[in-house]
């Protein structure tokens, strides 16, 4: 329809966009200067830690298996909480903060895991916990209001009690009385003990293209079908076999991670009066009793039309630029692969996006501008499959024409990898078309930008992704 809206995105590669997990962070090295009190308390020194850095995922409906809020959650757990935190498992967020920094990071440094280790050592002293405020509730939403919009999955989905990971490909289509102008987009999961990920794309019907966006299956099992056959079963084509306009990463969720609300005048998006929410994947976690989940999308219009459409590039597997040398991993091989990729034109960063599947063991981004200077983007340096978050910088980040983006990854087809897949490990090659099953590779990259635009180092994105940044 309008500008900047179709033609940059092909069916195929959003279809790579496959699933997203995840990472432990190591504990910082910025070290050895800090100071601990004499005497820890949970009132004065623990309380507000977890509340700010634990208690987003546990507290009750949310994804952590048990709350994190009281003095008797804590001590409850406290070896537990003392060791997970030592060993940079929680809170989960694997990208390395002295390398570049983000939004919302919920990384411990090393005071603040050294003080928990510290309170637990000194016998968990509750100090004046009567004192304590009540814990602050996150506002709902990231204060953007009362959805204009609710777009509910069609079904329950019911989740066998196997204690297996499931992956869904996924459906929800909407009808609006007009075409319209969306400002924000949320993926509100209905189970969120369960709902582990989902990487969200929407698709737009053309005027007078599809009859009943309505018709087609609703759940598809990832790990049997995938690809064409699975958009097929949707029934996602037009009434005549063609492809709508198909708009990738417009809503993505990982626990913690929620709404993206960029600042106004950033970001945005066309909706069509017809069209439909494709969740490409949607991965619930293992859990031992069946269970359900009904999702929904909620969306927030806007008055004008987007001024700066975000725009995305994809680098290596299915991307722009191809993986160097060609993904494949002998039995117990570890080796890096590169893509790399120069700019046609400046753009100006929001988010980047690293993406390998259960072989993953580290990954470093920068980019080298004309000038010769180097800029940081991300580096992880344990990969979780897991916790695949996308990082958004504080500030847009301006990179002129004709800079080089280059991205490393290594992967770990050793037996010693904690998620090798295979007993023992086997010749694992890149996918390109079998996306999403957990046993093929891929090396991935994707950023998100706006076209340049002088001051553009100046614009803060503070309030992204439902978390108060800094
Ligand atoms: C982004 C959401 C999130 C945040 C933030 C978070 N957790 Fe967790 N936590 C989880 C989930 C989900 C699990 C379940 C295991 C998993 O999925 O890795 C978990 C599991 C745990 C476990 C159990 C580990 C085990 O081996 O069974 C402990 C202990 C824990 N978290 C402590 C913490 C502490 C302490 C913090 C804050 C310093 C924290 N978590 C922050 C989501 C979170």
């Amino acid at each position: 329809m309008r500008k900047g809206w179709s033609g940059r995105v092909s069916f195929t590669a959003v279809v790579a966009l496959a699933f997203v997990a995840c990472t432990p962070p190591t504990a910082e090295s910025d070290a050895p200067s800090f100071t601990l009190p004499d005497t820890v308390t949970f009132a004065e020194h623990i309380a507000p830690l977890v509340w700010a850095n634990c208690m987003p995922c546990h507290r009750p409906g949310h994804a952590g298996p048990f709350a994190l809020i009281t003095y008797t959650d804590v001590a409850k757990r406290s070896r537990m909480v003392r060791d997970v935190t030592r060993r940079g498992y929680m809170p989960p967020w694997p990208a390395d903060t002295t390398y570049a920094r983000y939004l919302g990071e919920r990384r411990l440094d090393a005071r603040q895991i050294a003080l928990l280790a510290k309170w637990v050592d000194q016998g968990l002293l509750p100090g004046d916990t009567a004192a304590l405020p009540a814990p602050p509730v996150p506002p709902a939403y990231a204060g953007l209001g009362e959805p204009d919009l609710q777009v509910w999955l069609p079904d329950t989905f019911h989740q066998p009690g196997d204690n297996r990971d499931h992956f869904i490909i996924a459906k929800a289509p909407y009808e609006l009385p007009r075409d319209t102008f969306v400002r924000a987009i949320a993926f509100v999961p209905g189970n969120r003990r369960t709902v582990h990920h989902m990487n969200g794309a929407f698709v737009a019907y053309a005027d007078g293209a599809r009859r009943d966006v309505h018709a087609g299956a609703q759940y598809i099992d990832a790990e049997r079908t995938q690809g064409v056959a699975a958009f097929s079963a949707l029934q996602l084509a037009n009434d005549d076999g063609s492809y709508p306009a198909l708009v990738p990463s417009a809503v993505n969720y990982l626990p913690g991670m929620e709404v993206t609300a960029y600042p106004e005048g950033l970001g945005g998006y066309y909706f069509k009066r017809k069209g439909a929410f494709l969740m490409n994947t949607l991965h619930y976690g293992p859990y031992p009793r069946d269970t359900v989940d009904r999702s929904h999308f909620a969306v927030w219009f806007a008055e004008r039309p987007p001024e700066r459409p975000l725009q995305e590039l994809q680098l290596g597997t299915n991307g722009l630029s191809p993986v160097d040398p060609p993904l494949h991993l002998e039995p117990g091989e570890v080796r890096t692969f590169r893509t790399q990729y120069t700019l046609p034109r400046a753009i100006s960063v929001l988010t980047v996006n690293p993406h390998m599947h259960l072989l993953g063991r580290s990954f470093l981004a920068y980019a080298v501008v004309p000038a010769g200077d180097t800029i940081p983007l991300v580096r992880i340096n344990q990969w979780n499959f897991r916790w695949q978050y996308a990082y958004t910088f504080r500030k847009l980040l301006p990179l002129p024409k004709g800079t080089v983006v280059h991205v490393y990854g290594t992967f770990d087809n050793t037996a010693n990898n904690p998620d090798q897949p295979y007993k023992p490990p086997r010749a694992i090659t890149g996918t390109d078309s079998h996306f999403m099953r957990t046993t093929d590779e891929m090396f991935q990259f994707f950023l998100s930008y706006v076209d340049w635009k002088e001051g553009d180092e100046k614009v803060e994105l503070g309030g992204v992704n439902g978390r108060s940044g800094e």
